[in-house]
């Protein structure tokens, strides 16, 4: 297992809190925690904090479909034609073609991106510099967003006639397919599996396919049945509370601010270590939906309840044979439930 480094291939890798590859522009600081090399695919992981004040001027990808998770701080976005003022938890999706900004409202703003389908976040190499530190700079050095030429796939939008108006509400349920909206804090479509509640932030119709966005959060629980997938990669955030992982060959355990890629063909499993640990999810390619819905079902609640209902882990099992899924030991827990749903 490699740790706090991003190994050169399709290898399962953790980093700590903090580590990745760091990038100064201006009082901002950007960390590559994953690229196209790990990913095996064009997309990125990057984290991005800034000053107060500190913005990324509107721009559009041609190819690249971005989400952005509000980590930390209070930020301004501009999205279309609406603005937005995000705070923690917030989800953002931006598919390409659509106008997008954002400004550091505050001193502790921090954005987690993922980007698929093209190079946007090479813009973070072109305008900055390697950096040893791992919070951003307090200077006021100029940012030169010309550096930003037709090799990456972030092109400068004029934005003098923006209307100056009001936050536009934050949405409690998202529309589908591949459409620009931010969806509040804890809002999303929920389901439970078991003790444990997932809240889709990005369904695969909001990014034609790339990708799917999750949040997983629950108390002190078994371990889910070590197992392996042939095409699906997993990208684990720890957000909240603590968990242990089984990835290659090993255990390892995340703490909050802590990543865990975890590439296809790789057994791995997670176990909730602290009550009320939380974690958000990205796995790509994005038809490995259904898996969720076959885990989970449908709910209403917002916290994970004092008595679960039955964890269905037989209609996994029932439909096996359709998900990119090898399971690798019996699932711990209460027995299965009989099948015939
Ligand atoms: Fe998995």
């Amino acid at each position: 297992m490699h740790e706090n480094e991003l190994p050169g291939s399709q290898a399962p890798y953790k980093l700590d809190a903090g580590e990745g590859v760091r990038y100064a522009f201006g009082n901002h600081l950007a960390t590559r925690i994953a690229g196209p090399d790990q990913l095996g695919q064009p997309a990125s992981g990057t984290i991005l904090t800034g000053a107060k004040g500190s913005r990324f001027p509107v721009h559009r990808h041609a190819a690249t479909h971005e989400a952005l998770f509000v980590l930390d701080g209070v930020v301004s976005l501009t999205l279309g034609d609406d603005s937005y003022l995000l705070t923690p938890s917030d989800y953002v999706n931006i598919p390409p073609g659509t106008p997008h900004g954002y400004e550091f409202v505050d001193h502790r703003g921090k954005l987690l991106s993922w980007t698929f389908g093209g190079n946007a976040a090479e813009a973070y190499i072109k305008l900055g510099k390697p950096f040893a530190g791992n919070v951003y700079q307090e200077c006021r050095d100029a940012v030169d967003w010309s550096l930003l030429d037709a090799g990456v796939d972030s092109e400068l939008v004029n934005t003098s006639l923006r209307a100056e108006g009001d936050s536009t509400s934050k949405l409690t349920a998202a529309p589908g397919g591949p459409v620009p909206f931010v969806l509040a804090a804890s809002e999303g479509e929920r389901m439970i599996a078991g003790d444990q509640v997932y809240t889709i932030l990005g369904n695969s119709t909001h990014s034609n396919g790339a990708f799917i966005a999750l949040l997983t959060e629950g108390p002190i629980g078994m371990p889910i049945p070590r197992h392996r997938h042939e095409r699906v990669t997993e990208l684990f955030h720890c957000l909240n509370g603590q968990m242990e992982m089984f990835a290659g060959d090993g255990f390892l355990t995340l703490d909050p601010g802590d990543f865990l890629h975890v590439p296809p063909k790789t057994a791995h499993s997670f176990q909730l270590k602290k009550h009320d640990t939380r974690f958000l999810g990205f796995v790509t390619p994005g038809d490995f939906e259904p898996f969720f819905r076959y885990l989970c079902v449908p709910f209403d609640g917002y916290r994970y309840p004092l008595i679960p209902p039955p964890f269905r882990f037989d209609r996994v099992i029932q439909h096996l044979s359709e998900l990119d899924l090898t399971i690798l030991e019996r699932p711990s827990g209460p027995p299965p439930q009989p099948a015939g749903d």
